[in-house]
């Protein structure tokens, strides 16, 4: 098989940031995927209507005629009902950050009390606005994600109509997680799939795949590998692409983000159809793809994706050492290498 159609693609956690870099990343998403879940983190965080109209439209301006739909969300406060009513049309999720867990997240959550946060998680669930959680303690950097997964039982017991996103899994055990309570799902991103902490730390640092949650072990990998190409309808592809200025990865104090928007369908095809050795499985393997990329989300979050059909090709590409905008530089995950497909 030399070729594979993709249907609406979609990437259900991007982080597209404003301004320069905007217009550099935007496009990038735009021409390759349907439409994204767009992360709210800017600086001040996107937390009323007026910042989230400004910004969807800064970014429709970044990814004009593309057919590309931006899935707006704003960050987690204690919103009270008549606020969340009167922006629920505008927005596909909430999202939450413990605060200080990761980049620009200063404003998040301190405390997981279940009757802090009540009456905003009860409103959201009346009026079926999903939430999307960055799921991190501030424990050891390798057990943050599973120290988290008890505040998900929790949450997912306490407000049984809520549908609860989680995350960019990393752990086998937030993939036993998911599939534990009907209102968990989650994302998976790309270099989750591809990559340990072997990879980043192992041998020489390579502070381009260093991102939050940290890659994990070996172990880890194989379950969210064998999650997301199963066909399973609790995962979705949120590719987690978080662009920051080569100088800031490529510094003491390396920012946390991998950039990885322009590579993702090329690498999701080649992982989906590595081990498949005739046109059966080709086409399983395709259908599982077809799912974690689209259907699912749309499923999940109710959504109509915007048609568009992208062709991947199996002829090498070499990936750019950068992409620029104006004094813009930002690295790819695996800058000069090359992957087995590209997009025609
Ligand atoms: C993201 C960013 O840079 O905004 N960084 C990251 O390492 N993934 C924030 C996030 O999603 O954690
Ligand atoms: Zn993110």
């Amino acid at each position: 098989m030399n070729k594979i159609i993709l249907n609406n693609p979609l990437d259900m956690h991007l982080h597209l940031r404003d301004y320069d870099m905007l217009k550099l990343v935007a496009p990038l998403s735009s021409k390759q995927f349907s439409g994204a879940l767009i992360m709210p983190n800017l600086v001040p965080p996107i937390t009323t209507k007026d910042m989230l109209k400004d910004y969807k439209k800064r970014i429709q301006l970044s990814t004009s005629n593309d057919n590309f739909e931006a899935y707006m969300t704003i960050f987690f406060q204690l919103y009270d009902k008549k606020f969340l009513e009167d922006i629920k049309d505008d927005i596909t999720a909430i999202k939450l950050y413990p605060a200080g867990i990761t980049t620009n997240s200063d404003g998040g959550i301190s405390s997981f009390d279940i009757e802090t946060l009540r009456a905003t998680l009860e409103a959201m669930s009346d009026l079926n606005i999903p939430l999307s959680i960055h799921g991190e303690s501030d424990g050891f950097v390798m057990d943050r994600e599973n120290e988290f997964l008890p505040i998900y039982e929790k949450l997912a017991v306490n407000f049984p109509n809520l549908k609860i996103i989680m995350e960019h899994i990393t752990t086998k055990e937030a993939c036993d997680m998911v599939l534990k309570y009907d209102n968990l799902f989650a994302t998976i991103t790309l270099h989750h799939l591809l990559i340990t902490l072997d990879d980043l730390a192992g041998g020489l640092l390579k502070p381009h795949l260093f991102c939050k949650p940290i890659a994990k072990r070996y172990e880890d990998k194989k379950a969210l590998l064998f999650l997301a190409t199963s066909g399973n309808d609790k995962v979705m592809f949120g590719s987690d692409s978080a662009p920051h200025p080569t100088s800031k990865k490529e510094s003491c104090g390396c920012a946390a983000g991998i950039f990885t928007a322009p590579i993702a369908l090329q690498y999701l095809v080649d992982i989906f159809i590595k081990d498949s050795f005739d046109e059966n499985q080709i086409k399983t393997a395709t259908k599982n793809l077809q799912k974690f990329l689209s259907y699912n989300a749309v499923k999940i979050y109710g959504i109509k994706p915007t048609k568009k059909q992208i062709t991947i090709v199996k002829k090498p590409f070499k990936i750019p050492a950068n992409y620029t905008y104006g004094d813009i530089v930002v690295t790819p995950m695996d800058a000069n290498e090359q992957i087995n497909w590209s997009i025609l």
